[in-house]
């Protein structure tokens, strides 16, 4: 796939074009230790424009989270890195670690799925949120509380003059995810990742959540990258929607486009899986039988075929291109389905 194509595509796709957000192009992610190479992500590309929210979906292990570490400088030395992302047309791979740093946060900002984790147990809400603020500008003590009561109330933190008076354990787990989203908001990013970011709460909560990011969003014009096993959010909340498997994009569209006729039968086992309810974060989705693909010896067909009820003999030969069949919807497959939802 040749990104000027993407562009021009997915020029349609984002109102009216423009300079892209972000341009990651064959991106490709292995990890190297004691002999053993894991190939996690293995030639993504994809372009996300100002205001829009685009989920990337995929089973657990499909490199959904490495992939957006990588952008960050956030993964670890055994890490290979290859392939480009641009940032507001700035290169970010590859950034020394002092660089690197002045992006997060003031460019790009992550929210965790685990809050209880992410946030610091022995220190107060407020003193966290000044922290954050402060680390970002030159600001003195009341400009930084001042700054930090707002974005209690831009994530509707309800009675946000006590809660900045205590400690994680004593909010819950809504509660510390929009703490969580109001530390990532601190110095004002361009572009929010949600990695899980509502796996761990329950459905109300979870919803509460997506709409506060929704929200957000047009509020503020950020770009959002939403990672979840979860095809529902996406299409709830999504304009554009990329599904990985294996480390690669197997399906890309609009969300609309996408749902309206889905073409890859990976996306359409995703669609029929039984709902998240009650299952715990990461564990596997219940697709259709079969594991995903040993990452360390990757097949040289389609990735899929041992799981796939369409799989024909050529599927086995040579991995499927991921090409745009339709404009705008890009899939890898031979055999696709024919285009109505499940
Ligand atoms: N530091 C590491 N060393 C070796 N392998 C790793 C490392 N980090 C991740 N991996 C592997 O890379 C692959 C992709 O992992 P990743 O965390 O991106 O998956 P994911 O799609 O985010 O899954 P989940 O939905 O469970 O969060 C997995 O097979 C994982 O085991
Ligand atoms: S290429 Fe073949 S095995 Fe792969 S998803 Fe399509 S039909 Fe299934
Ligand atoms: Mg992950």
């Amino acid at each position: 796939m040749s990104i000027e194509e993407m562009a021009e595509r997915t020029a349609i796709v984002a109102d009216g074009g423009g300079q892209p957000l972000l341009e990651v192009e064959d991106l490709r992610v292995r990890f190297e230790s004691r002999g053993r190479r894991v190939n996690a992500v293995n030639g993504l590309s994809y372009r996300l424009y100002e205001g829009r929210m685009l989920a990337i979906i995929g089973e657990s292990g499909s490199g959904k989270s490495v992939s957006s570490r990588a952008l960050m400088g956030l993964l670890p030395g055994s890490a290979r890195i290859s392939g480009s992302a641009r940032f507001q047309g700035r290169q970010l791979l590859g950034l020394p670690d002092r660089e690197m740093r002045r992006h997060r946060g003031a460019d790009i900002a992550m929210v965790f799925q685990d809050p209880a984790r992410s946030l610091n147990p022995t220190m107060r809400i407020g003193a966290q949120i000044t922290e954050a603020v402060r680390a970002h500008g030159d600001v003195d003590k009341r400009a930084a509380y001042e700054r930090a009561m707002e974005l209690l109330q831009l994530v509707r933190l309800p009675a946000p003059e006590r809660r900045f008076h205590e400690y994680p354990h004593q909010l819950s787990g809504g509660m510390r995810q929009r703490v969580m989203i109001a530390i990532a908001l601190a110095a004002d990013p361009k572009l929010l990742i949600a990695d899980e970011a509502t796996t761990a709460l329950d459905v109300t909560t979870q919803a509460q959540i997506m709409e506060l990011l929704l929200e957000l969003q047009e509020r503020l014009g950020m770009a959002i990258i939403l990672i979840s096993h979860d095809l529902g959010l996406a299409a709830t909340y999504a304009h554009d929607v990329i599904v990985m498997y294996a480390g690669r994009a197997v399906e890309y569209a609009p969300a609309s486009t996408l749902f309206a006729a889905v073409r890859m039968p990976y996306t359409e086992a995703l669609l029929g899986a039984i709902p998240r309810l009650e299952r715990p974060p990461h564990s596997p989705l219940p697709v259709t039988p079969g594991q995903p693909p040993d990452l360390t010896a990757l097949p040289a067909g389609c990735p899929f075929e041992p799981r796939c009820p369409r799989a024909q003999d050529d599927c086995r030969t040579e991995a499927p291109p991921f090409t745009e069949h339709e404009p705008g919807h890009w899939w890898a497959c031979y055999h696709p389905c024919e285009g109505s939802s499940s």
